[in-house]
Formats: C-alpha cells, structure tokens, sequence
C-alpha cells in the first residue's frame, strides 16, 4: 500500500502519497499552482520557477513542481513573497522573450498584474525565423526555454534527439546539432515537440503560412510539395 503523508497548503489539510510533489499534492485538492515548463508528459525540470511556493521553515522558496511533499509540512502557494517573485519572473520573461503566441503564460501576467514596461531596456532575443522543412517552423524569438521540445525528442517520448540546447546565460537557445536543418538531423517529425510547446515557438507550417496571409491554396501546394520532396529524398 502507498505510504501518504499529511500535509497543510494554505490552511488545508491535505492528504497525499509519499514521494509526490507539492503541486501534485495541491491540484489534488484543487490548488492551481501556475506553471510554465512543467508538462505531464515531460520529467520535471523546474527551470522556470514560476511554481515557486514558500515552506514553512525553508529560507529559500522551493519549485513545487519537483519538491516533495513530507508529513507535516505546511505550504503557501499564494504569499506576498511567491506573489512578488512569479511577478519578476513574468516581467523578465516578457522583457526578452515574444509572448505573444502565449495564452496561457499572458494570462498569468494579468493574473499577477506584472508590469510589461519594467525592463524597457532589456535586450530581447530576437533570431530570425527558421523555416527549413516541410512540418513546421522554428520562431526562438518566442521560446521561453522550457525544455519541453527537447525532452520530448529525448527519453519522454520519442528517443530522437535531433534537437538540443546550445550556449549559455542569455545566449542559450534550442536548436540542432551544429545548426543542421531540421531534415538533415535524426529528426522523424513526429510533432511531439510542437505538440508540447506553450508559446508558439514551434508550429504547424501549414498554420504559419496562413497567419502569413497565403491562400489555402497555396499553403495547401507548398505543403505537399515540401512533404512529397522529403519522401523521395
Ligand atoms: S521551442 Fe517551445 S517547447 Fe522548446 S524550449 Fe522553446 S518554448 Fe519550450
Ligand atoms: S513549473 Fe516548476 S519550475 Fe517551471
């Protein structure tokens, strides 16, 4: 039998199996933590921070979406202190990154009311378009560097590895090995990794061009042909 541990989240009592993480533990009481590279899919990473939650006891504020919980720990999903630091976290994010294909993540910057003009002179990252197969398009002007696409394309799913991460700090960004087109790498497209992507960073070709303005038609022609090509490479 599961082993369960109780545990208070916001003055709730909760009950949960040991080895569990604090968010799980939460959404099983109906807590919405806010997350942002966390998928169900995809092993854990805790890169963002924004599922940040204060323990009792803890000096520093702990990812819940890879701290576990334990008995008798008691948890606040929702103080000042979480408030104000997922709040910096979506100013900094939205000062570099284009979130404008990112429902999800802009419906947490209202949430928090963050402050969009915090940072005005932050360098955005902003790398042309990457448009080289027929499947889908590469926008890192929108990547919030969750790892989602990269772990999916990995051992959470698909064992291909064709995509990677490369530098560091502000430079680092997803991509290929040696900056290999898509078609030139181990890449099957399997479309885990567009499927799993919250910002629009990686998608459908066929719903990039429409949003480009071209007729279904020609979307229709450019799609087929750039699919037909592949086969016969
Ligand atoms: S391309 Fe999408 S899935 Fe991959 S790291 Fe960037 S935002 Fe995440
Ligand atoms: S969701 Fe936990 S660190 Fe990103």
């Amino acid at each position: 039998m599961t082993e369960e541990v109780n545990l208070i989240i916001d003055g709730e009592l909760v009950t949960a199996p040991a080895g569990s993480t604090i968010l799980e533990a939460a959404e099983s009481a109906g807590i919405q933590i806010p997350t942002i590279c966390y998928h169900d899919a995809c092993t854990a990473n805790a890169l963002c921070r924004l599922c940040v939650v204060e323990v009792e006891g803890a000096r520093v504020l702990a990812p819940s979406c890879i701290a576990q919980v334990s008995e008798g720990l008691r948890v606040s999903t929702n103080s000042e202190r979480v408030k104000r630091s997922r709040c910096t976290i979506l100013e900094m994010l939205d000062s570099t990154v284009d979130l404008s294909d990112s429902p999800e993540i802009l419906g947490f910057i209202d949430d928090y009311q963050a402050d969009r003009q915090r940072f005005p002179d932050a360098e955005r990252r902003e790398p042309p378009v990457l448009d080289d197969n027929p499947m889908y398009i590469r926008d890192y002007a929108k990547c919030v560097l969750c790892w989602r696409c990269v772990q999916v394309c990995a051992e959470d799913a698909q064992y291909t590895y064709a995509i990677n991460f490369s530098g560091r700090g502000f430079e680092t960004q997803i991509g290929t090995f040696f900056d290999k087109t898509m078609p030139e790498t181990t890449c099957v497209f399997c479309g885990q990794c567009v499927g799993v992507c919250p910002s629009g960073a990686l998608k459908p070709k066929r719903e990039w061009l429409l949003e480009q303005g071209l007729p279904v038609e020609e979307v229709m022609q450019a799609t087929r042909m750039g699919r037909k090509n592949r086969r016969s490479r």
